[in-house]
Formats: structure tokens, sequence, C-alpha cells
């Protein structure tokens, strides 16, 4: 039909959409003037009520005010909430000043530098009161009133509890207070407008503390608390609207974080993590390593190492409880990742013996990954993720700290040209992983000019 259409019809169906986006607009400004009047009378009757039932998620019942009578108890609690949370992964730029910020975030909106949150009173966050504190983290503004970038997670802090939140600025105020300023924001116009994040918030951020399920487990509970709070696993496991905002209908499906693949963990068998044991999970997060699975690399290697490694035996439990008990998403997988082609074992015994011609995959494979990586693949978790991630892996390296073991798999960019590199990730994301993913040698070029 419309083929047909003469331009007359054409033009005055345009005008007809024009109209119609005018008008769409105008509703959207007049509801949100609307929205904006009527939060300003009723902020200060719908704040919500802080101090849910907390207990039951806890998995503990000591009462908040014991924890404050005891200041000790209440700093290490801190120390692991911030270790949950994953504090210093974002406010330490540089390792001997910890907490003090300048760590660069490039978001499709420009680059953000996270601030000084140590105890400093000058450039940190020393004069601060904890009413301040505890809004930032449930409101996402600052102390000037200011509205906070959601590149602080806020979306997902707001649900943490507020004593757990005081805990963390009690643990605050022991680290050593370093006198540092970040770098300013470089963010485009209009993003610089630090304003426009009432509208932001308006359709991406829900203000409100975790409420537990009385009709699940307390374990399933806790683990939602975590999950879905201050661990903010949603932060790079779910994929987002053209806003940047947490698609909520696709929760935990997977979504690309800095350039990488983070995977689909939602319980379906093909798409996610279904037919991983929970003992397979419960050594991922602790170690990085689930055998046979997967090998933390990127930015889930450093989760592993500055967060997820610290979790409670009863945590990483409750974590993995809720994580099963996900709506599964397939995401149109049919396969699990883990389960493509698992033998290289065939390629190199027919590589034995044979006249070496010509550099293929297998040969560089054989001779550069094998000894480390026992050549069957397994050493890799045979979770090839995207050649893209691979050939990364390859050039960079991984360096992986954990209280059980240091994983160092050596940078091989002095060593290999890009064509080598593009042919290892193409055989081994062939032998281990998806068939489809290939990479040729100028994505391989532009992967090893990437700052890292
Ligand atoms: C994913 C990165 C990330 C993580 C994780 C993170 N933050 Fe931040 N945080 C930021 C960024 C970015 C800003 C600055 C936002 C802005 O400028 O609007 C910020 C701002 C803040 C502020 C406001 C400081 C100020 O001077 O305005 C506080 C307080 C804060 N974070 C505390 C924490 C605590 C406590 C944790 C751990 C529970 C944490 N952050 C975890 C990225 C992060
Ligand atoms: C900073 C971003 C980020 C955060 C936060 C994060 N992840 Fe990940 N996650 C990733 C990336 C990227 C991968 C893929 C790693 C790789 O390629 O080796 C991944 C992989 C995983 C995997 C392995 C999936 C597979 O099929 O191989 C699991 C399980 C997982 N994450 C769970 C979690 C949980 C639980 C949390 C919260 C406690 C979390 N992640 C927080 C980025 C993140």
């Amino acid at each position: 039909m419309k083929a047909t259409k003469s331009p007359a019809a054409r033009t005055a169906n345009r005008a007809r959409q024009k109209r119609a986006g005018a008008a769409l607009s105008a509703t959207l400004f007049c509801a949100f003037s609307l929205y904006i009047a009527w939060h300003a009378s009723h902020e200060s009757q719908t704040r919500p009520v802080d101090e849910l039932p907390m207990s039951s998620a806890r998995g503990d019942d000591s009462p908040a005010s014991a924890a404050d009578a005891d200041k000790p108890e209440l700093v290490r609690r801190g120390e692991y909430l911030a270790r949950v949370g994953d504090c210093a992964a974002c406010h330490t730029a540089d390792p001997s000043r910890p907490f003090a910020g300048g760590l660069a975030i490039d978001t499709p909106f420009g680059r953000i530098y996270t601030p000084n949150i140590t105890p400093d009173r000058d450039t940190g966050i020393g004069q601060w009161s904890d009413t301040d504190f505890v809004r930032a983290m449930h409101e996402g503004i600052g102390k000037g009133g200011e509205r906070l970038y959601p590149a602080f997670p806020y979306v997902e802090f707001t649900r943490v509890a507020g004593r757990d939140v005081l805990a963390i600025r009690a643990y605050l105020n022991t680290v050593a207070p370093v006198h540092y300023t970040a770098p300013a924001n470089a963010l485009r116009f209009p993003f610089n407008q630090r304003w426009l994040m009432i509208l932001w918030n308006l359709f991406n951020f829900d203000e409100s503390r975790f409420v537990p399920d009385p009709k699940q487990s307390a374990e399933f509970n806790r683990g939602a608390y975590l999950v879905e709070g201050l661990a903010h696993c949603e932060e790079c496991h779910t994929p987002r609207n053209f806003m940047q905002g947490l698609r909520t209908t696709e929760r935990f499906s997977g979504a690309t974080q800095a350039g990488w693949q983070a995977y689909n963990i939602t319980p379906d068998r093909a798409g996610g993590i279904g037919d991983w044991s929970d003992d397979a999970l419960i050594a991922y997060l602790s170690t990085g390593v689930a055998a046979g699975h997967a090998n933390a690399a990127g930015p889930m290697a450093d989760v592993v190492q500055n967060s997820t490694q610290y979790f409670t035996r009863e945590d990483l439990r409750s974590v993995v409880a809720y994580l099963r008990a996900l709506p599964p998403v397939s995401g149109g997988k049919t396969r699990p990742r883990d389960a493509w082609g698992k033998r290289a074992a065939d390629g190199i015994t027919a590589l034995r013996g044979a006249p070496v011609t010509t550099v293929n995959g297998l040969q560089l494979f054989a001779a550069n990954c094998a000894s480390c990586c026992q050549w069957t693949g397994a050493g890799m978790g045979t979770n090839a993720p995207g050649a893209n991630d691979l050939a990364r892996v390859i050039l960079h390296g991984v360096a992986r700290k954990t209280k059980d073991a240091d994983v160092l798999m050596p940078a091989c960019r002095d060593e290999l040209g890009n064509g080598q590199v593009a042919a290892i990730s193409n055989y081994v994301t062939k032998r281990f992983g998806n068939p489809q993913a290939t990479i040729t040698a100028d994505p391989v070029a532009a992967l090893r000019a990437e700052p890292r």
C-alpha cells in the first residue's frame, strides 16, 4: 500500500505525524510540570519509611540500636558493606590514595570523574552530615542540593536500608583523609546541566527502600536485597534504554559494558546460567573461575577481585538463590555459551606430525596459549566470549587477584601481530565458543589502541 501513495498524500501524512509529535511533547511537558508541582507539595509526606523489617532479609536479628552502640562492630560491618557496594572500584583511581576518587568514567554523554569520598574536610566528604550522606545514596542528591549523575549507582543504592548506609559512612569516616580534587567532568551540552537529571530521574529512578517479599524465603530476600541494591549487578547485566536508564522489562538479560559483554545471568538454560550448578556459581563469584563454564575477565574480574570474593558464604548462597529464581530470558539462544564445540583435541591430534606450512589459528594457539590454558581449552573456562573480548584478553592479558590465587595471563600484544591475534581468537571462539563470532585484523588493531 505504502508504495502507491502520491507525494501529496505523503506530505499530508508527514504533517499529521509532526502534529502528533508536537502534541505528545506538549502532553509530556504538562505531565512533567504537574509532577514537579505535585512532588514539591508532597515532598515531606511521601518520604518512604526507612526501617522496614529488614532483619528477615538480612538473616540476622540484631537490632540497629545494638549495632550502633558497638562502634567497632559498626565499622566492621560498614567495611564489609563497602566491599559489597564496590565503592573502591569507582572511587579509587590511584591505589596509593584509596577512596580519593579521580577515576574517569566514560559515558555516552561524556566523561565523569569520581569524587573524593575520604573524610578530608576540604576535598572529601569530611564536612558532610550523616543526613547528607544518606540523601546522596538514597536520592542521588549532593551536599549542595545538586543532582548527581547516575554513573553513581544510586538507582540501586536507593534500596539499601538506612542503617546499612550509616554503617558504610561510619567505615568511610575511618579511612585516611586524602587531600585531592578530581579533574572537572567533560560532559557535552546539555548533559553538563545537572538539573536535567530531574527529568532523567522521572523516567528512570524509583526512590524507595527494598521491601522483602513475605512469600519468599529469607535467603531469597537477602539475595534480592544485595543483588538489586548495594551489589548493583544490574548496572552491567541489565540492558539500557535510549536514555541509558535500566530496561526494567529485560532485567539481568545481558548488556554491553565498557565494550565487554556482561552476559545474561537469568536461569535460562540456553541464554543464561541455567545449566550452572550452585557450586559453580559460588566458585565463579568467589574465585572468578567456574570450571567448564567461565573464567572472569574484564570488568567482572574487577568485580570478583574487589567485591564478590569477600562475600560471606551465606551471602553468596543468597545471591545464587535469588539469581535462580529470576524469570528466565533466552534472548533467542538455543545452546549455552559453554556448549559450543568443546574439543580442540581432535584438531591438535590432526596437526601432530603434519608439516607446518601456513600459520593458522590452531598452530598459534598451540604455540602461545596451550601451555597455560591446557590444550583442551579447559583452563580458559570454555566460555569463550565474543571474538572481541577474547582478542582483548589475548592482547592485554588478565590480571585478577583473589585471596585464593592470583590469575595472571600474560599480555601478548608485543609478541603477536593483529592478524595473528585475530586468527587465535577465531580459532578459540570456533572451537570453544560461538562459531558465528569472528574478528579480522582491523578491529584487532582498534582494540590494541584502546586505553586500558
Ligand atoms: C560505578 C561507579 C561507582 C560506584 C560503584 C560507587 N560510586 Fe560513588 N560516585 C560515582 C560517581 C561517578 C559519582 C559522581 C556523580 C556526579 O558527579 O554527579 C559518585 C558520587 C558519590 C558521592 C557524592 C560525592 C560528592 O562529592 O558529591 C558519594 C557520597 C558516593 N559516590 C559514595 C559512594 C559509596 C559509599 C559507594 C559504595 C557503596 C559508591 N559511591 C560506589 C561512581 C560510583
Ligand atoms: C562492572 C560491570 C559488572 C558488574 C557490576 C557485575 N558484572 Fe557480572 N559480568 C560482567 C562482565 C563484563 C561479564 C563477562 C566476563 C567475561 O567476559 O569473562 C560478567 C560475567 C558474569 C557471570 C558469568 C556469566 C557467564 O555466562 O559466563 C556471572 C555469573 C556474573 N557476571 C554475575 C554477576 C553478579 C551476581 C553481579 C553482582 C554481584 C555481577 N555479575 C556484577 C560485568 C559485571
